[in-house]
């Protein structure tokens, strides 16, 4: 499928815009999750990591680019670019169920999952695929509001369904060794899955 959406946003625009004007107004007034939003995705009352990839890929399961937990400083590694499904007008408010896409922002690879076993317990593999313009059914993912809020705010909980699976985007205090010690598990996991293990926020990026 063709993706109308994947214009560029040159990583040197987005970190001059964040040196400039780093979400300043983020905790004093409503901050809107829009298309085009370069947001960090923080583990909402888990490990408190950021979604994270680089150019590592796993050395099992897929082999695909792999997807982390990381607290570390490393900006250009843990933001990631809101886009729609088809149809996405930049700036337009992202609303409770909306499909979209995340783009790593210093790889433009996708936020993909599929049917491998993570790499360190066995859920559902979540890892970064594709590229600007080659993306894929299992890019998408259902935004699923906790809040009161139809629309998706900075700082609210949120979880993110994986269209194709049902699975829920997923992180916790499961950690890596060598070459990638410190960063902990990402992955997809089926329905009741643990709150503090699904649940993100948007904070500290870009915010259209
Ligand atoms: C979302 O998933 C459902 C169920 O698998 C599928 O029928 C539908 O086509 C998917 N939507 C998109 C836009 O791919």
């Amino acid at each position: 499928m063709p993706l109308r959406n994947a214009a560029s946003f040159p990583l040197a625009v987005v970190l001059a815009v964040l040196g400039v004007a780093p979400a300043a107004g983020l905790s004093d007034g409503l901050l809107y999750v829009t298309c085009g939003s370069v947001i960090k995705l923080q583990s909402y009352s888990g490990t408190q990591h950021c979604l994270h990839s680089h150019d590592i890929s796993y050395g099992q399961g897929s082999g695909q680019q792999s997807v982390t937990g990381f607290a570390g400083v490393d900006a250009a590694n843990s933001l990631w670019r809101v886009v729609g499904n088809e149809q996405c007008i930049q700036g337009a408010r992202i609303a409770n169920d909306e499909l979209i896409r995340l783009q790593h922002l210093g790889t433009r690879r996708w936020l993909h999952s599929h049917a491998f076993a993570s790499p360190l317990s066995g859920y559902q593999e979540v890892s970064c695929f594709g590229r600007d313009a080659v993306s894929d059914a299992a890019d998408l993912w259902h935004v699923e509001l906790d809040g009161p809020s139809e629309l998706w705010l900075a700082d609210a909980a949120v979880r993110l369904r994986h269209n194709v699976s049902g699975t829920y985007l997923a992180n916790h205090a499961v950690a890596y060794q060598r070459p990638i010690a410190g960063h902990t598990e990402v992955f997809a996991v089926k329905g009741n899955a643990n709150s503090a293990q699904t649940r993100w926020r948007a904070t500290q990026g870009v915010f259209l």
